[in-house]
């Protein structure tokens, strides 16, 4: 299955791929969580994307195709399948997608689009909680570690990430109307968009997705 999972900030994007690694066996590639990664590596990499990523910002196209493109080349059993999170957020960034997707002769099969509303998205982001060792999810009222501030999955320090604060939500959601909006139209004229209620409980969208996945084959 090869499919790239699309929505606004605070959709439940990362929740739901998490939980569709486990049943699909594919590889997972989210480009927040990469640029976190490098980030806290303090690479080179890491110190360009972090300006823009505090304030909310998308960091630019060439960087982050760099990125998919090295994965593309040599990290990911490609042949395998794959789900992409976050990424492509710009029109220019899926063109270069469908560019690197010809040379791996490996197209997309779906794109799945969750939509979320406003009022949801604020409370979800503004209680999440990430485990720094393992980057489990967790929400402080939806989905509360046992222990508060204790991953219940490994002991690690839980988290709130910088840019949950509501002024860079807000200005989040404006790049992702402005920008990432765009993308889900770029999707639409190749008939590959299937829209999702991700108001929802995590575990209902994910059954969703995978009745649309084994519809597939
Ligand atoms: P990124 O990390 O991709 O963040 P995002 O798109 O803003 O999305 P989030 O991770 O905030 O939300 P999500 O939809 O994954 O929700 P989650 O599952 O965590 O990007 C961060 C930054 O990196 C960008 O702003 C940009 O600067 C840069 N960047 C990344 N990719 C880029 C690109 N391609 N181009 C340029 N720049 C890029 O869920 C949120 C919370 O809700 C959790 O607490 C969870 O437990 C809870 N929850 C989730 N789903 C449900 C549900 N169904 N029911 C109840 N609770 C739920």
């Amino acid at each position: 299955m090869r499919i790239v999972i699309l929505g606004p900030p605070g959709a439940g994007k990362g929740s739901l791929a998490y939980l569709l690694k486990e049943e699909l066996g594919i590889s997972h590639i989210s480009t927040g969580d990469i640029l976190r990664d490098e980030i806290k590596n303090s690479t080179e990499l890491g110190l360009q994307a972090q300006a823009y990523m505090k304030k909310g910002e998308l960091v630019p196209d060439e960087i982050v195709l760099g990125i998919i493109e090295t994965k593309f080349d040599s990290d990911i059993k490609v042949e395998q399948g794959y789900m992409l999170d976050g990424f492509p957020r710009t029109v220019n960034q899926a063109k270069g997608l469908d560019r690197i997707l010809e040379k791996v002769k490996q197209p997309l099969d779906y794109v799945f689009y969750l939509e979320s509303t406003e009022g949801v998205i604020l409370s979800r982001l503004t209680g999440r909680r990430i485990c720094r060792n393992c980057g489990a999810l967790f929400h402080m009222t939806n989905k509360p570690p046992k222990q508060d501030g204790v991953c219940d999955h490994c002991g690690g320090e839980t988290y709130q990430r910088t840019d949950d604060s509501v002024d860079t939500i807000k200005n989040r959601l404006n790049i992702y109307l402005e920008s990432s909006l765009p993308v889900v139209e770029y999707y639409g004229e190749q008939g590959k968009i299937r829209k999702v209620d991700s108001d929802k409980e995590a575990e209902e969208v994910k059954e969703i997705l995978l009745r649309t996945c084994n519809a597939h084959g």
